[in-house]
């Protein structure tokens, strides 16, 4: 992840850093945030031990892959998480959370932007997902470019899938 500043609409930069141990209470504190996880899985708030589980697996990736989830720093404040998740086959997932403090500020789509680039650096295909009905991350993967590819379901709800390939 390079540390050059992103620029969200409004004011301010943001920074995207690897993932470490010191984002774990930012992690709990969005993901038991019901506006956070409306569309997320199932829906439902992670309890702190799914949380340390989904924790632990995003520094696993990390050390796997030499890429993964990090963190979006405002002035070093927390404000968002991105991931970026190996499909094996030159797919990588890309996805982003922002904290509910800071919505409409563009800074899903300075992260999603940056991970669009760094996703395809290292493959030909990258691709982002969300739940029906989350109207402001279709519009964010509309915006860093990506198009409708398909839709399917799982844990019982609509899923839809966005793609762009390396040109
Ligand atoms: C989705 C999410 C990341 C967006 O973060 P954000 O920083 O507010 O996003 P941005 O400001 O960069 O852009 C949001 C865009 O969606 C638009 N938007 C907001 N709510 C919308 C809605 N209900 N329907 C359609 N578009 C919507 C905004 O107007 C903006 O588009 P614009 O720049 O053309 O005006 C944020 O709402 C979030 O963290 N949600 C919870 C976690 C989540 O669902 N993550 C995605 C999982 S796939």
């Amino acid at each position: 992840m390079s540390r050059r500043p992103l620029s969200p609409r409004h004011h301010g930069l943001v920074e995207l850093v690897p993932w470490g141990n010191e984002h774990f209470d930012d992690l709990v504190r969005l993901a038991s945030d019901p506006r956070v996880v409306e569309y997320v899985g199932d829906g439902k708030p992670w309890s702190p031990d799914h949380a340390a589980e989904r924790h632990q697996k995003a520094l696993a990736h990390w050390a796997e892959h030499g890429f993964g989830w990090c963190a979006a720093l405002e002035r070093g404040a927390f404000v968002g998480l991105g991931s970026m998740v190996d499909h094996g086959d030159g797919v990588i997932e890309i996805g982003w959370w922002v904290d509910p403090e800071h919505w409409g500020r563009g800074i899903a789509t300075a992260i999603a932007t940056e991970l669009r680039d760094a996703a395809l650096a290292r493959v030909r295909r990258v691709v982002a997902g969300y739940v029906d009905g989350n109207g402001a991350s279709e519009r964010v993967m509309v915006k860093i470019g990506l198009r409708y590819d398909r839709s399917f379901r799982a844990a019982g709800r609509l899923q839809h899938v966005y793609a762009l390939e390396r040109a």
